[in-house]
C-alpha cells in the first residue's frame, strides 16, 4: 500500500508516493535520485546512508520515508555552499580523509553535524562523534585530521 508523502531534501520538497516499508535510504536514492548517500549494511551498522533530519544525524536505512514526512532532511548533496565545496569536503580531500570513497558521505554528514554542536572538537571527540561510521579503507587517522582542519579553519 502506498502512502502520499512530502519530503523536503536539501531545501527543495519532493511529493512522494511511497510503499509504507519503504526506507528514507531507499526513497531518497530511488525516487528523489539523490545518490550521493550509500547502501553498505542496510542495518544500522556502518553509516553509510547517515543524514540529518531536522539536524540530527540518522540511519536513513532504518528511518522509514513516511516518518520523515514534513521534516527537513540534508543529504551529503546539501552540503556544499553553492558551487564550493564546503569546508569539511575539502579538508578531506587535502588530509587524505579519502579513499574509496564509499563511507565519504556519512562521515561527511556525521562531522557537519559534530562541528555545529561542537566547533573545537579534541580528536577523541571526534572519533567518538564518528564512531557510528566505519571506513573498510581503514583511513580514520586521515578523516580525523580532516575534521580537526575543518574546525580550525572555522
Ligand atoms: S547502510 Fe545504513 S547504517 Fe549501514
Ligand atoms: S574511504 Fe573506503 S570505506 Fe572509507
Amino acid at each position: 500500500m502506498s502512502t502520499d508523502i512530502t519530503l523536503t531534501v536539501n531545501g527543495e520538497s519532493y511529493p512522494l508516493s511511497v510503499d509504507a516499508h519503504a526506507s528514507l535510504l531507499q526513497t531518497v536514492r530511488s525516487q528523489v535520485g539523490l545518490t550521493g548517500s550509500k547502501e553498505g549494511c542496510d542495518d544500522s551498522e556502518c553509516g553509510a546512508c547517515m543524514m540529518l533530519i531536522d539536524g540530527r544525524p540518522v540511519n536513513s536505512c532504518s528511518y522509514l520515508a513516511v516518518q520523515a514526512d514534513g521534516a527537513e532532511i540534508t543529504t551529503v548533496e546539501g552540503l556544499a555552499e553553492g558551487p564550493e565545496l564546503s569546508t569539511l569536503q575539502r579538508t578531506f580531500l587535502e588530509k587524505g580523509g579519502v579513499q574509496c570513497g564509499f563511507c565519504t558521505p556519512g562521515m561527511l554528514v556525521s562531522a557537519t553535524a559534530l562541528l555545529r554542536d561542537n566547533p573545537a572538537p579534541s580528536d577523541d571527540e571526534i572519533r567518538i562523534a564518528l564512531s557510528g561510521n566505519l571506513c573498510r579503507c581503514t583511513g580514520y587517522d586521515g578523516i580525523v585530521a580532516a575534521v580537526a582542519a575543518a574546525a580550525e579553519q572555522g
